[in-house]
C-alpha cells in the first residue's frame, strides 16, 4: 500500500483560476450585474475628467452662465451614479463569491469523509481544518474582490484611456509607451506574492497544528509541565507566519512606489510634450486640464489593481491546496456484492500487509477460517498486529497480498457501506460526539427507538451511571466524552455496537477500562451479544478470552498458535507463557 501525499501539487496557476472561475459560472447572471456597476464606476471617471473640462472651457473660455449649474449639478449626479456602481459592483460579486466557497467548503468537507484512512494516517487534522478554514476564505478573496478590482480598474483605466486619446491622441499615445514596463513590472511583482502566498498558508497551517495539539491535550501539557515547550514551539510557528506575512506586505508595499515612479516618468514626457503644446497653441487649457485630470486618475486604479495580484496570487495558492486534497482518489468503494444480513463466515487467506514500506510488513500470510456464530480471540504482544487485523474486515485498509472474505465473497466485492452495514466495531480508542448520551448511542442507527436505544443501552450498563444523572440519557457528555470517566465512554461505545446488531463483532480491547465489577457484568452483557455473531476479541486480559471458541497468538504480524484456551496452555508454548506471566504477577 502507498501512502497518498497531502502536500499540495504544483498546478498551472491559470488552471486553478480557471477552475475557481467554474465554480461561478451557474451565477454569471449575478456576477454580470455586478459587471455592469463595475462599467458604472469607470465611466463615471472619465466623466470627470470630461466636467474638468466643460467647468474650464465653459468658465474661463466661452464665459458660458449656465455652467454656474451644470457644474455643480453634474458633480453631485456623477458622484451619485459612481456610488451606485460601487455599491452594486462590490455587493453582486461578493454575493457570487460567499457562494463559491459555500460550495467549495461543502465539496471539501465531503471529500473528507470519502478519503481512505490511509490518507488520514498522512495527514494532520489541524492542516486539513486549515484547508477548510483559512485558505477558503481566501480563495473567497480572490474570487470576488480580487476579481472585482480587476475588472472594475481596468475597465477604467481602458475608459480613461479611451478618453485620452479622443482628446489628443498623440499625447495619449506617449502615455501608452509606459504600458509594456509596468507589465511587465507587474508580472514580476506577482511571481514573488505567489510564492509567499504559499509560505504563510503553510505556515497558518502550522499554528492551527500546533494549537490544536496543545488544546487537545491539555492536561498532559499540564502534568508534563510542558507549557514552555509547547509555547516554544508554537513561537517558532507563530514567528515564521509573521516573517512570511511580512515579506508579502513588503513586496506588495515595494511594488506601488515603484509602479507609481515608473508612471511617473510617463507623466513627465507627456506633460512635457503637452505644456509645449499649449505654448505653442496647439492645445487649449481645458483640453490640457481635463487630460491631466484624466492622466492623474489613472493613477488609482493602477494602484490598486497592482494591489491585487497579492490576494489573487494568495487565493490561486489556496485554491492549488483545496484541489489538491478535491483530487485526491476516494476510498475504494467496493463493487456492487449486497447482502441483507451476512451469516457471518470469515477467512482470511494468505493475507499479507505493509503500513509503510520502510517497516517492512505488519501482517504475514495470514490464513485465517472463522466460522460463523463464533469467537475468536486474538491475543499477543502490544504492536503484533492484532488491531490492523482486524482492521482488515470493514476495509480500512485493504490486503497487499491474499484476501479477506465474508460468507464466502471477497470484501472488496461487496458494497462498502452494505459490507460496513455487517461490522460492529468497539475500538481501543473510543470517541464520543459532544452529544447527549442517546444520540451517542444511536449514532450509527439512525433509526433506533427510544426503547431500543433504552434497551441497549441498559444491556451495556449504561443506564447503571446514566440513571443517577439528572438528565439521564440525554446528559450530553462534552467535548469528545470530556464529562464522562473512561469506562462510562467505553460502555457506550459498547451500546453503540449492541444497538447496531451486526452479525460480524470486532471488540479490540473493549474492557480494558473497566474495572473488575463492571468488567464482570459487561463481560456477561458482551457473552450475550456475542450469541449468534461471529465475533473477534482482542484482549490483554486473558481472563476474557478464555471462553473463546479458538485462540489465536500473533507475534510480529504472524500467528504463532491457535487453539483452545486448555489446549494451548497444556501445549506449554507461547500462550502458555503469556497465561504464566499474566498469573504469576
Ligand atoms: N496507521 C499506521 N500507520 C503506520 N504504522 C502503523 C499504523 N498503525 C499501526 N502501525 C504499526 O503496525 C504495527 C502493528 O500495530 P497494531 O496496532 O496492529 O498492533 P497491536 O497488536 O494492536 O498492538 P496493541 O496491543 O498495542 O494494541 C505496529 O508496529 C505499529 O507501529
Ligand atoms: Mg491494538
Amino acid at each position: 500500500m502507498s501512502t497518498p501525499a497531502a502536500s499540495p501539487v504544483v498546478t498551472n496557476p491559470g488552471q486553478v483560476y480557471r477552475r475557481l472561475l467554474g465554480y461561478a459560472r451557474p451565477y454569471l447572471g449575478t456576477f454580470l450585474v455586478g459587471v455592469f456597476g463595475m462599467a458604472l464606476f469607470a465611466a463615471t471617471d472619465a466623466l470627470l475628467a470630461y466636467l474638468v473640462k466643460i467647468f474650464l472651457g465653459g468658465a474661463f473660455i466661452e464665459h458660458d452662465p449656465r455652467v454656474i449649474w451644470i457644474v455643480p449639478l453634474g458633480a453631485i449626479a456623477l458622484f451619485f451614479l459612481r456610488g451606485a456602481g460601487d455599491y452594486v459592483s462590490t455587493y453582486f460579486p461578493a454575493s457570487v463569491g460567499r457562494r463559491i466557497i459555500k460550495a467549495l467548503r461543502g465539496e471539501l468537507f465531503a471529500k473528507y469523509l470519502r478519503l481512505p484512512v490511509a490518507w488520514f494516517d498522512a495527514t494532520s487534522t489541524a492542516d486539513m481544518l486549515s484547508r477548510l478554514t483559512f485558505n477558503i476564505e481566501q480563495v473567497a478573496e480572490a474570487t470576488t474582490n480580487a476579481v472585482t478590482v480587476l475588472i472594475r480598474d481596468t475597465l477604467t483605466i481602458i475608459v480613461l484611456l479611451g478618453y485620452l486619446f479622443w482628446l489628443n491622441w498623440q499625447l495619449a499615445a506617449f502615455a501608452l509607451v509606459l504600458a509594456p514596463p509596468i507589465s511587465w513590472l507587474i508580472r514580476r511583482i506577482n511571481s514573488s506574492f505567489r510564492r509567499y502566498s504559499t509560505r504563510i498558508q503553510n505556515s497558518m497551517a502550522d499554528v492551527t497544528r500546533v494549537s490544536k495539539e496543545t488544546l487537545d491535550a491539555q492536561r498532559i501539557v499540564r502534568v508534563f509541565n510542558a507549557q514552555q515547550r509547547q509555547q516554544r514551539e508554537f513561537e517558532a510557528a507563530n514567528e515564521l507566519n509573521r516573517h512570511s506575512n511580512m515579506r508579502l506586505v513588503n513586496a506588495r508595499a515595494v511594488s506601488n512606489p515603484v509602479v507609481q515612479f515608473v508612471a511617473s516618468i510617463g507623466l513627465a514626457i507627456v506633460l512635457y510634450v503637452a505644456i509645449s503644446q499649449v505654448q505653442s497653441s496647439a492645445m487649449r487649457v481645458d483640453d490640457f486640464m481635463s487630460f491631466l485630470t484624466a492622466l492623474l486618475l489613472v493613477t488609482a486604479p493602477l494602484r490598486r489593481l497592482v494591489n491585487v495580484f497579492g490576494p489573487l496570487q494568495q487565493g490561486i495558492a489556496a485554491g492549488a491546496s483545496v484541489f489538491a486534497v478535491l483530487d485526491a482518489a476516494n476510498e475504494d468503494e467496493g463493487a456492487d456484492h449486497r447482502v441483507a444480513r451476512a451469516r457471518g463466515d470469515i477467512e482470511y487467506r494468505g493475507v499479507t500487509f505493509t503500513y509503510r514500506a520502510d517497516k517492512g510488513p505488519v501482517l504475514r500470510g495470514i490464513d485465517l477460517t472463522l466460522a460463523a456464530g463464533r469467537t475468536l480471540a486474538i491475543v499477543g504482544r502490544s504492536g503484533s498486529g492484532k488491531s490492523t487485523l482486524v482492521a482488515l474486515l470493514p476495509r480500512f485498509y485493504d490486503p497487499e497480498a491474499g484476501s479477506v472474505r465474508l460468507d464466502g465473497v471477497d470484501l472488496r466485492r461487496y458494497a462498502l457501506a452494505n459490507l460496513r452495514d455487517q461490522i460492529a466495531v468497539v475500538s481501543q480508542d473510543i470517541v464520543l460526539f459532544a452529544d447527549t448520551i442517546r444520540a451517542n448511542v444511536a449514532f450509527g442507527s439512525p433509526d433506533a427507538t427510544p426503547g431500543a436505544i433504552e434497551a441497549a443501552a441498559e444491556a451495556a450498563y449504561v443506564m447503571d451511571f446514566a440513571r443517577e444523572l439528572p438528565e439521564g440519557l440525554d446528559t450530553h457528555v462534552g467535548d469528545r466524552g470530556a464529562l464522562l470517566s473512561g469506562g462510562q465512554r467505553q460502555r457506550i461505545s459498547i451500546a453503540r455496537a449492541i444497538l447496531k446488531d451486526a452479525p460480524v463483532l470486532v471488540l479490540d480491547e473493549a474492557t480494558s477500562a473497566l474495572d473488575t465489577e463492571s468488567e464482570r457484568h459487561i463481560q456477561a452483557a458482551l457473552a450475550r451479544l456475542q450469541q449468534g455473531r461471529t465475533t473477534l476479541v482482542i484482549a490483554h486480559r486473558l481472563s476474557t478470552v478464555e471462553q473463546a471458541d479458538e485462540i489465536i497468538v500473533m507475534d510480529e504480524g504472524a500467528i504463532v498458535e491457535r487453539g483452545a484456551h486448555a489446549e494451548l496452555l497444556a501445549r506449554g508454548g507461547a500462550y502458555a507463557q503469556l497465561h504464566r506471566m499474566q498469573f504469576n504477577a
